[in-house]
């Protein structure tokens, strides 16, 4: 049966690129052919350093995210990572079948670490063998993700691909990155260059999932653009990055395509477009952050939830696992 996996990091904040890139098409796909799993990935954001206090509170904040953008405990498996011992122990298993030349040629290892790879925990530098233990731990078929962690998952196939051969078996699928829709690279509101990402300097680079009305306005209201107006046709977004990328938002945030908000706003000024954009991000995202605030008003509520969803994928992962171990030699 076709199986869903995706996760999101418990380090810093929800932004309107994890909105737009990954919820709100997790939602999309819950409840249809597939049979959905979301997990909040905590063994992976301790990959950079986070205070514990406040790893335990960013973990039921993404968790409180996906419920009330949509995501229903009945009907998606939702988990935080760390309680699922299997991802660690594939992870592991991982390791000793994925090369030290497919790391080195991970772009998103390179951008986190800079110049300082070798001061970076090893844990960050395996951190793609491990988000192939996510995947692979559930024999998932479809992993939806933003344009940003497509290489992750195609690194995923190469493992189960070279896992199949070296053991000799057809065991593990190779799995599917889905990245559809206008939305898959929201880029940061003050340099159309970069990606909107949870961890940039100033907070006037990203929409927060919880941030106000008059905050998301603000922040629309600044967002670099250049001065001319809103093109005719798509082709005219070419080479204008923060143009596209505010027409991109406006679309993922309404369900149209980029090419249906040119027909509707071609030609319109910024003074016109970007206060459209910001009632429109509000109405989307305000009756989600009120309910992501009644939520973390009751920990313990989502703690049960997590609790629950951890032993339903328990019952999937530990025996693919198992037979992992089986298939490699190990005597259990
Ligand atoms: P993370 O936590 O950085 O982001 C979670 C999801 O949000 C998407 N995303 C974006 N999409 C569009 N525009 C943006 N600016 C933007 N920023 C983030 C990401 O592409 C992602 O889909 N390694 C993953 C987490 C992970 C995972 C997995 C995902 C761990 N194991 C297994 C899928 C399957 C990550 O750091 O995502």
């Amino acid at each position: 049966a076709p199986r869903v996996f995706s996760g999101i990091k418990p380090s810093g904040g929800l932004t309107l690129g994890n909105y737009l890139g990954a919820i709100k098409r997790f939602v999309e796909m819950q409840g249809g052919d597939f049979e959905t799993i979301f997990c909040v990935v905590d063994l992976h954001a301790i990959t950079v350093w986070q205070d514990p206090e406040e790893l335990k509170r960013a973990t039921r904040e993404v968790a409180a995210g996906y419920l009330a953008s949509g995501i229903d405990p009945e009907k998606s498996i939702l988990f935080n990572q760390s309680r699922v011992s299997a991802h660690a122990e594939l992870g592991w298993l991982f390791n000793c079948v994925a090369r030290v030349g497919w790391m080195n040629r991970m772009t998103q290892f390179k951008e986190k670490a800079g110049k300082n790879a070798e001061k970076q925990s090893l844990g960050l530098y395996a951190y793609p063998s491990l988000m192939a233990a996510d995947i692979l731990a559930y024999h998932a078929t479809h992993v939806p993700v933003g344009d940003d962690q497509k290489q992750h998952v195609e690194l995923t196939r190469d493992i189960a691909a070279k896992f199949n051969h070296d053991y000799g078996v057809d065991f593990f699928p190779l799995t599917t990155p889905v990245i559809e829709g206008p939305a898959m690279r929201v880029m940061n509101l003050r340099d159309g260059t970069k990606k909107m990402s949870k961890s940039g300097e100033s907070d006037m680079e990203r929409i927060n999932m919880t941030d106000d009305a008059d905050t998301i306005a603000k922040k629309f209201k600044k967002a670099r653009t250049d001065p001319a107006p809103l093109p005719e046709s798509l082709d005219g977004l070419k080479d204008r990055p923060e143009a596209k990328n505010l027409v991109d938002i406006y679309a993922g945030l309404s369900g149209m395509s980029a090419e249906q908000v040119i027909a509707e706003h071609g030609g319109a000024g910024w003074g016109q477009f970007k206060p459209a954009l910001a009632d429109l991000a509000v109405e989307k995202l305000a009756p989600i952050s009120s309910e992501m605030a009644r939520l973390m008003d009751d920990p313990a509520e989502i703690d049960r939830i997590m609790a629950r969803g951890a032993e339903r994928a328990r019952a999937i992962a530990d025996p693919i696992v198992s037979k992992t171990s089986e298939l490699m030699g190990l005597l259990r």
